[in-house]
């Protein structure tokens, strides 16, 4: 929260984006028990379990809500599903007829369950550790609305956004009310700051990113600060790249995630003087282990530890990350005495 503020501490504080998930053999006996992904998602004691393992194992500074993006069009109407070992299928959203089907307000009833973890993750963490909550971005969560799946190259809502901008433009502005309401409902049963994913922005044209990125990031911004004044606010455009500045200046997030393709000049002198920003070890490199994360690590320490910096991944930590490794670099971060 001081990183949020535009504060530097030192040795940064640490997450990693999916810190809860496959890699961890906890996490696993428990979506076993569960039975399946959005179970997990939907039972509150499973959750808050979840949540808490990273932080029990490798005590890290954050904790994240354990949920998905996808409960948002959930609890809009739309059939979402996930399915092993080929992620989430929904019904489509790509005609006026289909979004007809969509709820004019986010069903906070069927969210409910997570609103629980959230109370009760807020009331088991230890004091010293930040308790983040998150949302999908209204571009990326459209991309899977459209579509009904992931795709190579986010087609399908690309195309949409050109053929019939007014429809595009409708599913993203339900998203962004969407969107608010479910923050500001974790902001004030018990998360510290919110993280905005946008795993797709980068996709996008020049002129598009403005309208379907930076604007309705912006509007959710407003709109949860509306209700809750200060509310620190991260906001995660991956590939955003040279537009990263105008994300950031655009948007009024106070911390900007950086994916391992950042430019650590750039950020430096153009990002990182207005907001604080977090990132940006390529996650594969913790697959190697050894002397490529070392020197993965004291990168970003040297390009991102002279200002506010939160230490992360570059994007979620992969289901085959060996746990040794990621011990390596916590240790590693832990003890350094900062960039030279
Ligand atoms: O970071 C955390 O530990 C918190 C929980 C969290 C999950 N997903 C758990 C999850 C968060 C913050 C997300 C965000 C999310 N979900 C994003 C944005 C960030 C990113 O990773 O790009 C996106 C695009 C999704 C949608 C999604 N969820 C996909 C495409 C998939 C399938 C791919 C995959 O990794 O399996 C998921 C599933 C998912 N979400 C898992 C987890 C732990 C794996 C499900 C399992 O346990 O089988």
């Amino acid at each position: 929260m001081r990183v949020l503020s535009g504060e530097r501490i030192w040795p940064p504080p640490m997450w990693l984006m999916r810190q809860a998930g496959r890699y961890l053999p906890e996490y696993r006996a428990t979506r076993d028990k569960a039975g399946s992904f959005l179970s997990l998602c939907y039972n509150a004691e499973l959750a808050t379990e979840v949540t808490l393992q990273p932080i029990r194992r490798f005590g890290f500074d954050a904790a994240i809500l354990f949920s998905d993006i996808l409960v948002v069009p959930h609890a809009l109407g739309q059939s979402v599903r996930f399915e092993a070992g080929e992620g989430p299928r929904l019904d489509p959203v790509a005609t006026a007829q289909a979004f007809a089907g969509i709820r004019e307000e986010i069903d906070l009833q069927l969210l409910a369950p997570v609103l629980e973890t959230v109370e009760r993750v807020a009331a088991a963490l230890p004091a010293q550790t930040t308790f983040l909550g998150f949302c999908g971005a209204p571009w990326t969560v459209a991309t899977y609305m459209v579509a009904g799946q992931g795709t190579e190259d986010q087609g399908p809502a690309r195309q949409l956004a050109y053929t019939d901008p007014a429809l595009f433009g409708a599913i993203i502005d339900r998203l962004v009310r969407a969107s608010i309401t479910y923050l500001v409902a974790q902001l004030k049963r018990g998360v510290d700051a919110v993280q905005v994913f946008d795993t797709w922005a980068g996709i996008l044209p020049d002129a598009e990113f403005d309208r379907w990125v930076i604007a309705p990031t912006k509007a959710i911004v407003d709109g949860v600060r509306a209700e809750v004044p200060g509310a620190r606010i991260i906001g995660f455009p991956r590939g955003a790249g040279a537009r990263l500045q105008r994300y950031a200046a655009g948007t009024g997030v106070d911390g900007v995630g950086l994916d391992w393709t950042a430019d650590g000049a750039y950020v430096r002198s153009e990002v990182q003087t207005r907001v604080a920003v977090q990132g940006n070890v390529d996650p594969l490199v913790l697959i190697a282990g050894g002397e490529a994360l070392d020197r993965a690590v004291d990168a970003a320490i040297a390009a991102y530890g002279h200002g506010p910096w939160i230490f992360n991944l570059g994007h979620g930590i992969t289901p085959n990350a060996p746990i040794a490794h990621v011990e390596r670099m916590i240790a590693r971060v832990r003890a350094s005495t900062g960039p030279v």
